[in-house]
């Protein structure tokens, strides 16, 4: 075991399981979302593809202004929107400060500052524009997320509704420290702009503690920056909530004198001590003249069945918070 890790009873284990996922959400209308994105793309002068997330950005509303600082010691300097003189904004110039007024999504872009031919600094402007929502689902359920044990790593998935980029990381609320970021997509060319895309990205809590009580939430940030949105989306999870073990794996069946002999072993991917980290299995089984069974097991990983029996295929659950069932294994031919 982990020092600093305390065994917590699990069977202790009761009540207070908030809810973090709503996977059944109704999408909005998909293909009106298609419609509107190749409008804008049609009429909206193409911004400078945002190929990594921008370390530096601002987020400017529509008819908002932003000011874009230059950071550097000097005094004077020129501004270059995408590489461009030309500046697709209403703006003002004050020493190292540009003024962005009246956003639209011309203004949108990668902002640059120079002494001569000397790059200085850069800030990417997004011009947020609800009419455009990066993700697919309402905020409260753009993001889902699953664990295949209590190691602390978690898979998320989202799916964006126009090319972007983002960035995400994990804390424990409400005073742990934040985990660090991790990119995820952009410079995407594959994607057209009305394409949605799923992103999948594997993030991991080294703090923490797979014996102890889980009395506070992780927390997700998710923040996502297209050339017309840009989301920042906090996701407050437990683990118990949302750990689906892995099928289980070794299966072996052995026919004798009318019994089957089964053994299985838990998931490659459940955490350890399995003693501790009890598994639920449930096995369903088919005879050759056709009669089916199921049954359901605690904490053992081999049985007898009698009869000929002809398949069987085995999943799995953590039975103390009744988690998801693991996938099934592949049908076995006895
Ligand atoms: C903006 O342009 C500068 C100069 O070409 C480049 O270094 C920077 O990576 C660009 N930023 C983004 C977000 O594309
Ligand atoms: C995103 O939201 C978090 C939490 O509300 C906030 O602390 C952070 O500053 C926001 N990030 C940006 C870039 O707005
Ligand atoms: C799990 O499900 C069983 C049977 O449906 C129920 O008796 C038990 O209370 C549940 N346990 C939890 C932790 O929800």
């Amino acid at each position: 075991m982990l020092a600093n890790c305390p065994a917590w009873p699990r069977p202790d284990l009761g009540g207070g399981l908030g809810s973090c996922m709503d996977t059944n959400q109704a999408m909005p209308g998909l293909q009106m979302l298609m419609l509107v994105a190749l409008v804008q793309v049609l009429c909206v002068v193409p911004a400078a593809a945002l190929t990594d997330f921008p370390s530096k950005f601002l987020v400017g509303e529509v008819n908002g202004q932003v000011v874009v600082t230059c950071d550097s010691a000097q005094e004077q300097v020129s501004w270059k929107q995408n590489e461009h003189q030309e500046i697709m904004a209403e703006h003002h110039i004050a020493g190292r400060t540009l003024t962005l007024e009246g956003l639209d999504q011309p203004a949108t872009g990668n902002y640059t500052c120079w002494h001569g031919p000397r790059l200085l600094d850069s800030t990417y402007v997004v011009v947020s524009d609800p009419d455009y929502p990066l993700l697919q689902g309402a905020p409260g359920s753009a993001v889902t997320c699953r664990a295949e044990s209590y190691g602390g790593e978690l898979s998320c998935s989202w799916t964006a509704l126009r090319p972007a980029a983002f960035r995400a990381r994990l804390s424990r609320s409400p005073d742990g420290a934040p985990g660090a970021w991790l990119y995820v997509g952009g410079g995407s060319a594959l994607q057209g702009p009305d394409q949605p895309q799923t992103f999948t990205a594997t993030l991991a809590d080294g703090t923490f503690c797979p014996f102890a009580e889980e009395p506070r939430p992780l927390e997700l940030v998710l923040e996502g920056i297209s050339a017309e949105s840009f989301v920042n989306i906090t996701h407050r999870l437990f683990l118990r909530d949302i750990v689906r073990p892995g099928p289980p794996q070794d299966v072996t069946a052995q026919s004798k004198g009318g019994l089957l002999h089964l053994s299985w072993a838990p998931p490659a991917s459940w955490s350890s001590p399995h003693s501790y980290f009890l598994l639920r299995y449930q096995l369903e089984y088919e005879h050759w003249d056709g009669t089916k069974g199921s049954l359901q097991l605690e904490g053992v990983t081999e049985m007898s069945i009698e009869g000929d029996v002809r398949w069987v295929q085995i999943r799995c659950q953590d039975p103390l918070v009744n988690s998801t069932w693991s996938p099934w294994t592949t049908w076995q031919n006895v």
